[in-house]
This record gives C-alpha cells, sequence and structure tokens, in this order.
C-alpha cells in the first residue's frame, strides 16, 4: 500500500491526500507538489525550515544527533585520513579517489590555478581598502568573461572541466584580493606545492623572502577547507541551485552563492566571532559578556554558538576543537584573545543556560581561533569559508543539472499588502 498522509479542511470537511516520500536515512518527506493544484492553498514555512527542496545524495546531516556524512562517509572519518582534496573529489565524484586518481586530480588542479593576466586590471580598479569578499564576488563572475570557451553546459565534458577551473581559480583570487587591498606584491601559484600550501604561500609570501610554512599550519588550514566542503541545503548552497535552476552559467550561480554566504548569519559568522573576542577584549570581562547573552532584554549574542540545525555538538566543531588545541601547542601562541575564547567556552560547556538550550560552540568559533592563530586577518575569514564550501557548491549544481529536469526554484507568498486601492487625482 502507498504510504500516504491525509489533510482534513476543517472548514468544510473537504480531505486531500499527499504521497510520503522516503530518504535512505534522515526524516521522511510529505510530498506537496500538488497541494496548489489539490487545495487552492499555498504552504507557509518562513526560512523553508520544513521544506526538502530536492533529491540529494551528496550530504546527510543528523542535527539531533549532530552526525554528518559525504556521500555516506563520517566526517569524523574524512576528517582523520583524507585531505581537502580527497573530499573534494569525493563529492564531485561520487567516489574517494584511489592514489593514481588523487595524483591526477591535484595535477589537474594546479595547472588551472593561474588566472588570465587581464584580471588584474579588475583588481587593480578596486579602492585598497575593498572588503576581499567584494572582490572575489566580482571575479568570479568576470571568470565568464575570461574563459568563454565553456559555455556549453548540456555537455558534461564541458562543465566537468568548468568545475575544475572554479576549485583552482578561487584560492588565487582569493590571494590576489588579499595582496591587492594591503598593496603587497602579488605571488603566483607555485606549482610544487599542495593545494593549501600554496594558498598560504600566495597569502604569506614575498617575493625577496623566505616563508616558513610549518606542517601543522598547512594541516589546520586543509581541515578547516575540509569541513566547510559542503552542508547540504544551507542558505548559500540553496542560492546556487536557485540561481542554476534559471539555467544560468555555472559562474553566475557560484557568484551569487558566494554572495548569499558573505552575512553574518551564515559564512560571515567566523569574523564575528574573532570581532566579539576582540570586543570583549580582556578574560576579565567575559562575565559580563556572558550575563549580556543570557539577558531577556538585551539582544546580545555570543557568537559562534548555537546553530540552526544542529542541536548536539556540531560533528565539524568538535574535529577543530581537537585540531585547534594541537596548533596552539605547536606554534605555542598563548593571546589575550585565546584566554578570552578560552574562558567563554568553558562557561558555556557548564552554564545551564547554554546547555538547556542545546548551545554548543559550532565550527565558527574554532575556525575562527584557528584562522586568527594563523595569522589570517579577520577579513579573510569568510573568503576561507569560499575555498572550502566552492567543491559543494560545484557538485550541488552538477547534481541539479543531470537531474531528469530541472524546475525553476519560484516559491509562493502570503500576501499581506494593501487591496484594490483607488489612486488619489
Ligand atoms: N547566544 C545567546 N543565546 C542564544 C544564542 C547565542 N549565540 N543562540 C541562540 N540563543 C538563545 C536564543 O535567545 C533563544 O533563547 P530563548 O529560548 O530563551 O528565547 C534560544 O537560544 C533559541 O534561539 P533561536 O534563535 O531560536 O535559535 P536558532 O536555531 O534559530 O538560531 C543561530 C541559530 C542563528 C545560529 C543562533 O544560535 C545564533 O544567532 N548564533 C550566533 C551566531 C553564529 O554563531 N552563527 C553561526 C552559525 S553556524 C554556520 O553558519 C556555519
Amino acid at each position: 500500500m502507498k504510504n500516504t498522509v491525509t489533510l482534513t479542511d476543517n472548514r468544510n470537511g473537504k480531505t486531500y491526500e499527499f504521497d510520503i516520500l522516503n530518504g535512505t536515512m534522515g526524516p521522511d518527506v510529505i510530498d506537496i507538489s500538488t497541494f496548489f493544484s489539490q487545495t487552492g492553498m499555498f504552504t507557509f514555512d518562513r526560512g523553508y525550515t520544513s521544506t526538502a527542496m530536492c533529491r540529494s545524495s551528496i550530504t546527510y546531516i543528523d542535527g539531533v544527533k549532530g552526525e554528518l556524512m559525504h556521500r555516506g562517509y563520517d566526517i569524523a572519518y574524512l576528517a582523520k585520513n583524507k585531505s581537502f582534496l580527497d573530499v573534494a573529489y569525493l563529492l564531485l565524484n561520487k567516489e574517494l579517489p584511489n592514489e593514481d586518481e588523487y595524483k591526477n586530480f591535484k595535477q589537474e588542479l594546479k595547472k588551472r590555478s593561474y588566472i588570465h593576466e587581464g584580471m588584474m586590471k579588475i583588481f587593480d580598479a578596486f579602492p585598497s581598502k575593498a572588503h576581499p569578499m567584494a572582490v572575489l564576488q566580482a571575479s568570479v563572475s568576470a571568470l565568464s568573461a575570461f574563459y568563454s570557451d565553456h559555455l556549453n553546459m548540456d555537455n558534461p565534458d564541458e562543465y566537468r572541466e568548468m568545475a575544475m577551473r572554479i576549485i583552482a581559480k578561487i584560492p588565487t583570487i582569493a590571494a590576489f584580493s588579499y595582496r591587492f587591498s594591503r598593496g603587497y606584491p602579488i605571488i603566483y601559484p607555485n606549482l610544487d606545492r599542495g593545494f593549501t600550501e600554496n594558498f598560504l604561500y600566495m597569502l604569506r609570501s614575498y617575493p625577496y623572502e623566505h616563508v616558513d610554512l610549518k606542517p601543522i599550519e598547512v594541516k589546520a588550514l586543509d581541515t578547516v577547507f575540509m569541513l566547510h566542503a559542503d552542508h547540504e541545503q544551507n542558505a548559500s548552497t540553496t542560492t546556487v541551485r536557485a540561481v542554476g535552476s534559471t539555467h544560468a552559467h555555472p559562474y553566475a550561480c557560484i557568484a551569487a552563492g558566494i554572495g548569499a554566504l558573505w552575512g553574518w548569519a551564515h559564512g560571515g559568522a567566523n569574523e564575528g566571532v574573532i570581532r566579539q573576542l576582540e570586543e570583549i577584549g580582556t578574560a576579565d570581562n567575559v562575565d559580563k559578556y556572558i550575563a549580556r547573552a543570557k539577558d531577556k532584554n538585551d539582544s546580545f549574542r555570543l557568537m559562534g554558538f548555537g546553530h540552526r540545525v544542529y542541536k548536539n555538538f556540531d560533528p565539524r566543531a568538535k574535529v577543530l576543537k581537537k585540531m585547534c588545541d594541537e596548533l596552539i601547542s605547536q606554534i605555542g601562541i598563548n593571546t589575550e584573545l585565546l584566554k578570552i575564547a578560552r574562558k567563554i567556552e568553558q562557561i558555556a560547556l557548564t552554564d545551564e543556560y547554554f546547555i538547556s538550550r542545546n548551545l554548543y560552540p559550532n565550527v565558527d568559533f574554532y575556525s575562527g581561533i584557528i584562522l586568527k592563530a594563523l595569522g589570517i586577518p579577520n577579513e579573510m575569514f569568510a573568503v576561507i569559508f569560499v575555498i572550502g564550501r566552492t567543491p559543494g557548491w560545484i557538485s550541488q549544481w552538477i547534481e541539479l543539472k543531470e537531474q531528469d529536469s530541472i524546475k525553476i526554484v519560484r516559491p509562493r507568498q502570503l500576501y499581506v499588502g494593501e487591496k484594490n486601492r483607488t489612486p488619489h487625482e
């Protein structure tokens, strides 16, 4: 027997039936695609908190248990045993790479890591204090003008080529936008270095000075990239899919995703964590700020705590907490900022207010501290998130593309405005 759910309209006793769909994991889903045609009504779901907008086989999250899987592999396993590029390959190709596939993937990305020299004029045109996210978003959009030879998006070879280009070029654009914003000389990609090491090299190096990159620093950044690689239908991924549903070119979709990621409620949160720690100023002030976070009459929120989906310890935060401790002990820093962070973490993990509301430190809390410890400036934090998230966005775009038919994203609304007004003469 088909599983269905029946809805009764109490106003007139009419009943309507909807199919129940089952995934391989996670809650069942009521198929309401015929809701309007059956009932003449819309459903109301502000922020889509109860709405599945697509079928996907890329990432699975159980927010109650605190689980995250990519293509069926648990994030704790991937973080312990694999690199960011392994996960990027997995998202794109559905399987983890073997040794040869990994080498080839890495090589193909390296080959594409340079950007068209004409793009330098774009960086040049921005004011020196431009936020790197603004420059990054504009430059990714510009890629479609500079790389217009792969625009047939009905050809899998062409869109897979484009996917490789975007993943390879975004770190270069990100590093260049930072160097330009500071007036530092541009450092071109170094093909002898791995993906993550090369990005850190382009950020930190000088033409006249040897740059010392510690393996633990590269590992910490690689882990940050990996833990941001995909997170199913979050705001930026939904944006990429929504723009993709109009058949826009993927460069335009990714540029839109970058815009969505910028806000403090999404990718801007780890920058917010550090700014808040700086505002707190000293460990002695922590109690005062904790009291503010708990005060119902104060809108102040502790940045880096709580999550819309995870009502348990965010599995990414668990991995990053360990990484954070390892990095800090190996590079030996003990700043006031770190003391404040440690004190907040300890209070939040034991205080009744935070425990009863499931407000655990989230991935942004630890990634903020790690990026600060790596000497990465605050305004680059969201940019780092973009580099990590790009393989996820591209994989979601490919999945959309390879579905039977694309349905344009076009939600409805509950209109609450004026009606039938007569214009005043
Ligand atoms: N500090 C203090 N109290 C908080 C916090 C916080 N960071 N987050 C939630 N609360 C409280 C709320 O005041 C509310 O209390 P009440 O029940 O007494 O009214 C309760 O916890 C539930 O809060 P909601 O806003 O309903 O939780 P929601 O799931 O909608 O919000 C969010 C999640 C937006 C992440 C929120 O926890 C927050 O603002 N956190 C700080 C910003 C942040 O760290 N964002 C990064 C998210 S992770 C990511 O994007 C990768």
